[in-house]
């Protein structure tokens, strides 16, 4: 079930979600092998940056809450990553986030001379005050970021969004018109909060944090829905994707291809040769395409 998207072809719809299982060559080449189509790695800073202390990630059962805090290496200290990962021969998304225009220019601009794919800014982290998902709730700031990005890479772009803009339909239209390629959507939910009443304060060390995993999935179908309306160009569609059946679900809300990252814990790295394996007997059992389905809930306007 081979897909085309943004000029390269695609061994099938799936996709590994940023800030999954890092950027080392060796885990994103065994997630290709074991069935996705497109990888993304963890988002790429300006500077060397921790993140947050532990505990960072609490598993709630039906979901996720995460503050990782962003760590990176900074984009200037990755050459061994660089010098392994320009030898694959699998399709890959690059992720790059700053704290400010200046800084995703600079940084979408080196990264772009490592020959990825495609390029992915991640406009919409909860977890940093001055990083990230300020740009996403705003269209000026949004539009700012887009066309500054677009005018220093030779790859396609891609802008990730986050559920918290109050209008993401118009935040994406604004993307389209300042020059991406394509729309990944959504990144997690919140910042929530989980407490520990015993001891009487929050569990995470940064106190808030992103939601992910299925108790997110009705946000990311709606936000999708809400964003295949308003543009034109593809949609990465994500959030508590864990089956075949979800994966169809995003699809028909506007999506192309399909993200998949807390389910990765749910149901080990082969989840995504099994959700391509569900969506393909979902499709043969009901007789059609991946493009039959993309955007088929808007039937009814
Ligand atoms: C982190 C979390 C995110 O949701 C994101 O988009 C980027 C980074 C983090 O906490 O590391």
């Amino acid at each position: 079930m081979a897909i085309q998207f943004l000029g390269k072809t695609l061994k099938n719809p799936m996709v590994l979600a940023s800030g999954i299982l890092g950027n080392s060559k060796d885990i994103l080449e065994r997630i290709h092998e074991n069935g996705c189509g497109l990888v993304t790695m963890k988002s790429i800073g300006p500077e060397p940056r921790d993140g947050h202390k532990n505990p960072t990630v609490i598993d709630l059962g039906h979901g996720m809450i995460n503050a990782v805090g962003l760590p990176s290496p900074g984009y200037l200290n990755m050459e061994n990553e660089w010098r392994d990962l320009e030898k694959r021969d699998f399709p890959l998304i690059a992720s790059v986030y700053g704290g400010s225009v200046k800084e995703y220019q600079m940084v979408a601009e080196f990264v772009s001379s490592k020959n990825p794919d495609f390029i992915e800014i991640n406009i919409s982290c909860p977890n940093s005050e001055k990083h990230g998902m300020i740009f996403g709730i705003n269209p000026q700031s949004s539009h700012d970021v887009v066309s500054a990005v677009k005018k220093v890479i030779n790859v396609p772009l891609i802008v990730k969004l986050t559920p918290q803009a109050p209008d993401i339909g118009d935040i994406a239209r604004t993307c389209e018109d300042a020059g991406a390629d394509a729309i990944c959507a959504i990144n997690t939910v919140g910042p929530g909060m989980v407490i520990d009443i015993e001891a009487r304060t929050p569990v995470l060390a940064f106190k808030k944090g992103g939601l992910s995993g299925p108790m997110i999935k009705p946000v990311a179908v709606r936000c999708v829905f809400d964003i295949y309306k308003a543009v034109d160009i593809p949609i990465i569609g994500l959030g508590g994707i864990t089956t075949g059946e979800d994966a169809i679900e995003i699809m028909m809300a506007g999506a192309s291809l399909v993200g998949i990252g807390s389910a990765v814990r749910y149901r080990g790295i082969d989840i995504f040769q099994t959700v391509a394996d569900e969506m393909e007997a979902w499709l043969s059992d009901h007789h059609c395409s991946h493009e039959d389905i993309t955007g088929a809930a808007h039937k009814e306007g």
